[in-house]
């Protein structure tokens, strides 16, 4: 069973893309730099500056969508794959503009009825949502000047197979935006197709060859199980320059 199907693994996803600060997070002591982590994953490490009139974009691993509105903002295009067909399906509606309803877990029981809606930046006809496989993407997918890709590489069976594609997918001069939590479980990828040390030196060695690190920030993001548990975690970002 593909957990990112489940509609509790909807619920909190629409809840962590479409969310409202407060609905997220009721703490004032709670981590609030961690929120906003779609949207950030995007600002914090494009660079704006160096982008063609129509720049292609594609978010790998999209979930239910959000950060394709932050791309939108800086491309014509945009392109959003998720391998889950509850992602993809959700991720469609909103687009389209339909108020989306679920349900927050409270306690217990208990929950909150919330509507997911389309944010008002970035342009929906800019965006398509398609479900396929990260590892397996279709051929006639094209390059991009932007590839974004939040927290998919430890959620691949086998990584090194996205690795090996990058290149051919972001055009040169292009941008590889990759956030990882470095959260390796056998649950998801064998642990033979791990790191063999650590994450960073590991994408140093499998995309130096092709891609210029320029930038590396780290990015915390907060995921909310119920009203007293959270996911708080932190993201390696690192923004990579595609080789002329
Ligand atoms: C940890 S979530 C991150 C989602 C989103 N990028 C974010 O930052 O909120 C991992 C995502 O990768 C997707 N995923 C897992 N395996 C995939 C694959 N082989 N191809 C494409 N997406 C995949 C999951 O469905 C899920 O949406």
């Amino acid at each position: 069973m593909n957990i990112y199907e489940t509609p509790r693994l909807v619920a909190e996803y629409l809840l962590f893309h479409y969310g409202e600060d407060q609905d997220i997070l009721p703490w004032s002591l709670g981590p609030a730099s961690a929120l906003g982590f779609p949207k950030r994953s995007v600002n914090e490490l494009l660079d704006p500056s160096r982008l063609p009139a129509s720049a292609r974009a594609l978010d790998l691993g999209c979930a239910v969508g959000r950060s394709a509105y932050e791309l939108a903002a800086h491309a014509g295009e945009v392109i959003g794959i998720d391998y889950s067909h509850a992602f993809i399906d959700f991720a469609e509606r909103i687009r389209r503009g339909q108020d989306v309803p679920y349900q927050r877990a409270d306690e217990a029981a208990l929950s909150t009825d919330l509507i997911a809606r389309r944010p008002v930046s970035g342009d929906p006809a800019r965006i398509t949502f398609e479900q396929g496989d990260a590892m397996h993407l279709r051929a006639d997918l094209g390059a991009f000047d932007i590839v974004h890709a939040a927290n998919l590489l430890c959620r691949l069976t086998q990584p090194a197979l996205l690795l090996e594609r990058l290149p051919a997918l972001v055009k040169p001069g292009g941008q590889l935006l990759l956030t990882t939590p470095c959260t390796w479980l056998a649950e998801f990828t064998p642990p033979e197709n791990w790191p063999p040390g650590r994450t960073r030196d590991w994408l140093r060695q499998a995309l130096e060859p092709h891609f210029t690190l320029e930038s590396e920030i780290d990015l915390p993001f907060l995921i909310r199980e119920h009203a007293r548990k959270f996911q708080w975690s932190v993201a390696l970002g690192t923004r990579w320059r595609r080789c002329q």
